[in-house]
């Protein structure tokens, strides 16, 4: 009954604000971190952004090459780490999916923050796959040759104003990423309520799944750095820092915002 709560008080939001009723369409937006409203599928597309990654799942494209990121990340690294790890990630999601047709219909988002509605028989696979695919997709968009060193924009601003500096916040993301035991990852997110946060996740955890819009991460798994770094993390997350794109992550910040205007204030 508990759960059903926030589901009734957004289906009583649509009826008696918007005069519109749920549909089957709109309905897999409704989650239990983010209570959002969909009036058509033309919202559908500003809610989902750049997160619109539906079945059938495939690599995204590099958009530079595997030894653009030298020195910090060495060539054979990128190669295994993209066409391997994250290769059998989009394989084994798609394997997954392939017996439910009616999970094929909604975006990967969906799928990781609804993980106990899933079957029982993929949750797990889902939850591993699905989130390695959608934290890698992030992953390979915020890195670039000769990176930008520091924030632009608005997110320049806020992370200021937040953190205190900058270099308070890297030092407060490398902490983050220290710290995970084993693997995982350390997130720059957005809450629902517009405020940034450092946080990590265990294993390939999304954090979506804690109701945070990811920004951006660093991919603390050994398979990222053991071939060049070897056991010496912290000489790996200083050099993450030489090759980030700010540039895209002021854009998942100005995406984020749209999606958070998007929301339904139901408390
Ligand atoms: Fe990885």
């Amino acid at each position: 009954m508990i759960e059903i709560i926030p589901i009734l008080k957004t289906f009583y939001f649509s009826i008696v604000l918007n005069g519109y009723l749920l549909t089957s369409s709109n309905f897999e937006n409704l989650n239990k971190n983010l209570y959002v409203y969909v009036k058509d599928k033309e919202d559908i597309k500003v809610l989902r952004g750049g997160d619109m990654i539906m079945y059938p799942y495939k690599l995204p494209e590099l958009t530079y090459s595997y030894d653009a990121l030298e020195p910090y990340i060495d060539k054979e690294t990128m190669e295994i780490h993209y066409t391997k790890h994250h290769g059998a990630y989009v394989n084994n999601l798609n394997s997954a999916l392939e017996k439910y047709p009616y999970l094929q219909n909604y975006c990967l988002v969906s799928l990781l923050t609804n993980l106990n509605a899933l079957p029982s028989d993929i949750r797990d696979s889902v939850r591993n796959n699905g989130g390695g695919h959608l934290n890698h997709s992030l992953w390979w968009e915020i890195l670039k040759p000769n990176g930008s060193k520091e924030p632009v924009g608005e997110l320049a601003k806020l992370i200021n104003e937040t953190f205190g500096s900058f270099n308070n916040f890297k030092e407060q993301l490398n902490k983050a990423a220290l710290s995970r035991f084993g693997s995982g990852w350390a997130w720059l997110v957005l809450d629902k309520f517009g405020k940034l946060h450092v946080i990590s996740t265990p294993n390939q955890d999304s954090p979506y799944m804690d109701g945070f819009i990811p920004l951006m991460g660093v991919d603390v798994w050994e398979h990222a750095y053991y071939l060049k770094y070897q056991n010496k993390r912290a000489d790996y997350l200083n050099a993450v820092w030489n090759v980030l794109n700010w540039d895209v992550i002021e854009q998942k910040y100005q995406e984020a915002k749209q999606k958070l205007n998007q929301l339904v204030k139901t408390s």
